[in-house]
């Protein structure tokens, strides 16, 4: 997607080898017209599939989830990490570890938002060790719903996340790939022709 490659160009920060700060457009303030045109582009990529429900996790999912949801005309769901006070009971849960953060969260949707005629598409900033789309995975099948594919905005191809979710034949769809974070430079892995791609 070539609005998105252009953002990380130009505002994504290079802070190591394995991690990009986006926070002037995804993780902190957030850009309406790039997730309007985020939204656009995974509605495009899976309105075949008769999405009934977006799911995403807090935070970061949330902007391109709502407008992923919107395009669809469905709700949207994002699971909670942390506890909330109305959010007790009648809840799936799943485990998320997070290997950037090194701690684990029990990730948690109330059973009354996803249940087993739900055609579910998950949504997130980030696909990094695939941690949290296994989590969001684990949830919709203890829903017994049907999880359709995988929107991600930004997938880092040289972590293990998308290879592994493709090998069990997940669908994932990601609108940036970036194959490297190495010397500060970002390298995408699929680059876009600038001339040719509209979006
Ligand atoms: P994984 O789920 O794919 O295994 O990823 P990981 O545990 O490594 O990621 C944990 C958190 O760090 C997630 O955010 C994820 O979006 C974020 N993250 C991973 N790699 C990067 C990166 O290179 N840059 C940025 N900016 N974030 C990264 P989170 O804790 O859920 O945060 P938030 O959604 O509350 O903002």
């Amino acid at each position: 997607m070539k609005l998105l490659q252009e953002k990380i160009r130009q505002n994504g920060k290079v802070l190591s080898e394995s991690i990009l700060k986006v926070d002037s457009f995804l993780n902190h303030q957030v850009d309406p017209q790039l997730m309007k045109a985020i939204g656009d582009e995974f509605y495009n990529r899976f309105r075949q599939d008769g999405i009934t429900k977006v799911l995403t996790l807090e935070s970061s999912g949330i902007a391109p989830a709502m407008m992923t949801a919107l395009n669809f005309g469905v709700p949207f769901v994002f699971a909670r990490k942390r506890k909330s006070l109305t959010l007790v009971d009648n809840l799936f849960t799943a485990e998320v570890y997070s290997f950037t953060k090194q701690e684990t969260n029990t990730i948690a949707i109330s059973k009354e938002y996803i249940n087993r005629e739900d055609k579910v598409l998950i949504i997130d900033d980030f696909l990094a060790n695939g941690e949290a789309a296994f989590g969001l995975l684990e949830l919709v099948k203890q829903a017994g719903a049907e999880a359709k594919g995988i929107g991600i905005v930004i997938e880092k191809a040289f972590q293990s996340g998308g290879k592994q979710l493709r090998e069990q034949s997940i669908r994932v769809e990601s609108l940036a790939r970036i194959s490297s974070l190495q010397n500060g430079r970002v390298e995408f892995l699929e680059e876009v022709n600038y001339e040719q791609t509209a979006i």
